[in-house]
């Protein structure tokens, strides 16, 4: 049931605040900061190293979770596209484990991937939506989603909850090995505290996103650019768009803008800038100035203080709530998502129901 909404993407992009609000609170322990529910067959605390691997939007969520077990638990991640690992016979250590991401928990790349690393004899745990569904039912230990159905062919609410399991287990794994003070995982866990309420803000740019949106219609190639966890984030962003407006979209890390991509750049390819004001804004800035003299037109998702110090004169910008670094992806996800559904309700492509794609992927 859509109920007073379009499309199933719509709903589910809007259910974000409650279903990320209940994910959250089965993982984390706000009042003694502490990760529960955690029957992990995973000791954080024992293992050197731990490869993550899935598809498409699925394996951008472990993108972003590698960010955050290396940066808060000093633990060093191998992310892989499960197609790929599956025949490339990487060496597993002993002391390492597993983890998948898999909506459906059916995807066959992933599942093939599970398997193989179940016979290298590590621990698994897998984080799906689904938890009667095979990657569950093979896994050593699962940490659900609690997105409910997700019906739309195009991934929203299960990403922004993987995110939210993701960050919550950097947090516990920071706590386990000695990397996180107390004070600095109650600090972490009071920002994902504040998820919820910030995506239900960001969802209050819909209005101005469906402006930009209607003009991005028109055109045939877009260019997505971030850093850090924003990097991740754009190739979400430029995946969404080409699945639901067949749009040619691509996302760069945008310190890769003058190693190719900077070639395409004309004032028919416009660039969407994913940037709040943090450590290395001025970096991406620096990126916008070249894009801007090539004659790029920039939409730019930031924040009040990104948006004043950008100074680019004539841009889009669409002004982001301040978020804390670590939740970021988490809330700008959001714009992203809206973007890609109403440039696809002005192409009037059908946004449930993408051409050529499956929901779940369970052949290869
Ligand atoms: C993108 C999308 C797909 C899935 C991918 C993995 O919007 O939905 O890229 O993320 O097919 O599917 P699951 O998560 O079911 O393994």
């Amino acid at each position: 049931d859509k109920g007073n909404h379009r499309h199933f993407m719509e709903k589910e992009i809007h259910e974000q605040p409650e279903v990320i609000s209940h994910t959250l609170a089965h993982y984390v322990d706000f009042a003694n900061v502490t990760v529960k529910n955690f029957e992990s067959p995973i000791d954080f605390a024992r293992i050197d190293r731990l490869s993550i691997s899935a598809c498409g939007t699925a394996y951008l969520a472990g993108l972003i979770g590698k960010y955050w077990f290396e940066r808060y638990a000093r633990l060093p991640v191998d992310i892989d596209i499960a197609s790929e690992f599956r025949y490339r016979e990487m060496p597993i250590s002993k002391n390492s484990a597993a983890m998948f991401v898999s909506q459906s928990g059916e995807t066959a790349d992933t599942l093939a991937s599970l398997r193989y690393c179940k016979n290298e004899g590590v621990p698994i745990a897998s984080i799906v939506n689904v938890r009667d569904s095979t990657i569950a039912r093979e896994s050593n230990g699962i940490f659900p989603t609690l997105a409910g159905p997700e019906i739309g062919v195009a991934s929203t609410k299960a990403f922004t909850c993987q995110l939210s399991i993701f960050a919550s287990l950097a947090v516990r794994a920071g706590l386990d090995r000695g990397t996180l003070t107390k004070d600095q995982a109650s600090t972490l866990i009071r920002e994902l505290s504040e998820v919820p309420r910030l995506v239900r803000e960001a969802s209050k740019l819909e209005d101005k996103i469906e402006k930009i949106a209607r003009k991005l219609s028109e055109v045939r190639h877009v260019l997505y650019l971030g850093r850090d966890t924003s990097y991740p984030l754009a190739m979400e962003g430029a995946l969404k768009l080409k699945e639901i407006s067949y749009i040619h979209a691509e996302g760069y890390a945008a310190g890769e803008l003058k190693h190719g991509p900077i070639a395409l750049i004309d004032k028919h390819m416009p660039v969407i800038v994913i940037a709040p004001y943090d450590r290395i804004f001025e970096k991406t800035v620096s990126n916008m100035q070249e894009v801007a003299a090539r004659g790029g037109q920039i939409i730019l998702i930031t924040d009040e203080e990104g948006a004043s110090r950008a100074s680019l004169g004539d841009i889009e910008t669409i002004i982001m709530p301040k978020v804390p670094e670590f939740v970021t992806p988490i809330v700008y996800a959001l714009p992203i998502q809206l973007l890609a559904y109403h440039t696809a309700v002005a192409m009037g492509t059908d946004v449930d129901q993408p051409r050529n794609l499956a929901k779940s992927v369970t052949v290869e």
